[in-house]
């Protein structure tokens, strides 16, 4: 029997934060190994990078949801017992009801309502005006994703609302003010859609059929009972606030673009394949969801290593959709590469890996598409602007990363 390579020390949460993104990549190329251990938060953890490791990560006879999610990214990220939480056939029952909304038409309507909010910023900036693409991206993104949901907003609120939508996915890894903000921010999210959601049921608010706030006031879980207003709230959340998380995707989709002005050309004239090629790879290489955490089900052995039931192991999402033997030159922007690579479901994990409907695989993988094609158009060839001297670096220890200029746009207006 091999034992699984172990960092030594009592405890690594303090390098996650140090290194980010490159904590399991870095250990991995360390240990020469696909799988270690290591200490996280007083805890014995497996981390494990790869398409083979995803495999079995994936594998729920292996592992479990149930438990592995921790308290801090409950209380802002992703919310107390939706469905990220479950297993079995609880999850299956509840995630059926997240694909329903992910049909094609649905989804184009999506795209729809994004190009209508580009369209409405252009007619407001008139001959020009001086943006930062993340921060604009964001509103935009609120605004569309809750028409989409059915989520009655108005103007007046939508500032406030954008904010606390973000603050939950800009804080999962902060501490003090920052973290507590985001709490606060969650709470008040939740009590205003489990509201919209008693007002729902009470028939005094009718959002169109097929919305988000319309199935998930109405869902029933697998005992006939209709979801607590709060957990509907949670589930509502799960859909609008990783909408608006896509500004993080839309300003590296900008970092992409200026850096690699030879990618350009390809896109003119709107076609579907090269603007698809590019944000797949903009997806694939940009640092945004850097792991997943499930716990061991039972005891099982895996190339000679034990895994033991309980066990929490963390999945490399980042490392692995840019391992060398799937993705050559894994450093290099070239959306061209999509063209022919092949694709598996554990090779290419942004979003996390496997089957939407039987495992965890985010829900939201071809909305996120659509919406960053629908921008991406946009950006590069319905929008013209000036862009300024900016840093355009990004720290792979923020977790998320965004550009520290948040893309810089001066003179932006119709072309
Ligand atoms: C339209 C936008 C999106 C929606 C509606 C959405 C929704 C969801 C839902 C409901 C889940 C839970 C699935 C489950 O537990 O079975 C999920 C998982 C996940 N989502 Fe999204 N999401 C969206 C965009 C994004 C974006 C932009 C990212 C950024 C990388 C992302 C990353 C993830 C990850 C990493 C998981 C967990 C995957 C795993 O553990 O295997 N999502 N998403």
């Amino acid at each position: 029997m091999t034992n699984i390579p172990k960092e030594e020390g009592l405890d690594h949460t303090i390098s996650v934060l140090k290194e980010g993104y490159d904590f399991i990549p870095n250990r991995s190329r360390q240990f020469n190994s696909n799988l270690f251990e290591t200490s996280l938060l007083g805890e014995r953890v497996i981390c494990m990078t790869g398409e083979e490791a995803g495999e079995i990560f994936y594998d729920n006879n292996k592992f479990i949801r149930s438990g592995a999610a921790p308290k801090h990214a409950q209380k802002t990220l992703l919310g107390e017992k939706g469905v990220q939480s479950l297993d079995g056939e609880a999850h299956h029952h509840r995630k059926a009801m997240f694909m329903e909304l992910m049909n094609p038409e649905h989804i184009r309507q999506l795209g729809k309502l994004i190009a209508d909010e580009w369209e409405r910023k252009l007619d407001g900036w008139g001959d020009g005006e001086t943006i930062r693409l993340y921060q604009v991206a964001q509103e935009v993104l609120t605004r569309a994703a809750v028409r989409w949901a059915g989520v009655p907003l108005e103007e007046k609120d939508v500032e406030k609302r954008t904010r606390q939508l973000a603050q939950l996915f800009e804080s999962p890894a902060s501490v003090g003010m920052k973290y507590r903000g985001a709490v606060h921010a969650r709470k008040e999210l939740e009590k205003w859609i489990a509201g919209l959601v008693e007002d729902v049921r009470q028939n005094k608010l009718q959002p169109p059929s097929g919305t988000a706030l319309l199935t998930f006031s109405e869902h029933k879980d697998l005992e006939g009972k209709l979801l607590e207003p709060r957990i509907a709230a949670v589930e509502v959340l799960n859909i609008v606030r990783p909408i608006v998380a896509i500004s993080i995707y839309i300003a590296f989709t900008g970092h992409a673009l200026l850096q690699h002005p030879d990618e350009r050309a390809a896109l003119e004239g709107s076609k579907e394949e090269p603007l698809e090629h590019f944000v797949q790879e903009v997806r694939r290489l940009y640092p945004f969801f850097p792991f997943n955490g499930a716990r061991v089900k039972d005891d099982f052995e895996w190339k000679g290593m034990t895994f033991e039931k309980g066990t929490l192991v963390l999945f490399d999402f980042y490392g692995t959709s840019r391992e060398e033997k799937n993705w050559p030159d894994p450093d290099q922007f070239r959306p061209g590469r999509f063209a022919s690579a092949s694709v598996t479901p554990f090779n290419f994990v942004p979003q996390g890996g496997g089957d939407y409907a039987t495992g965890h695989r985010c829900a939201g993988e071809w909305a996120t598409i659509e919406v960053m094609k629908v921008t991406l158009d946009y950006l590069a060839n319905k929008m013209a602007y000036d862009i300024p001297e900016q840093d355009m670096g990004y720290s792979k220890a923020s977790m998320p990363a965004v550009p520290e200029s948040e893309i810089i746009m001066e003179n932006v207006r119709r072309r």
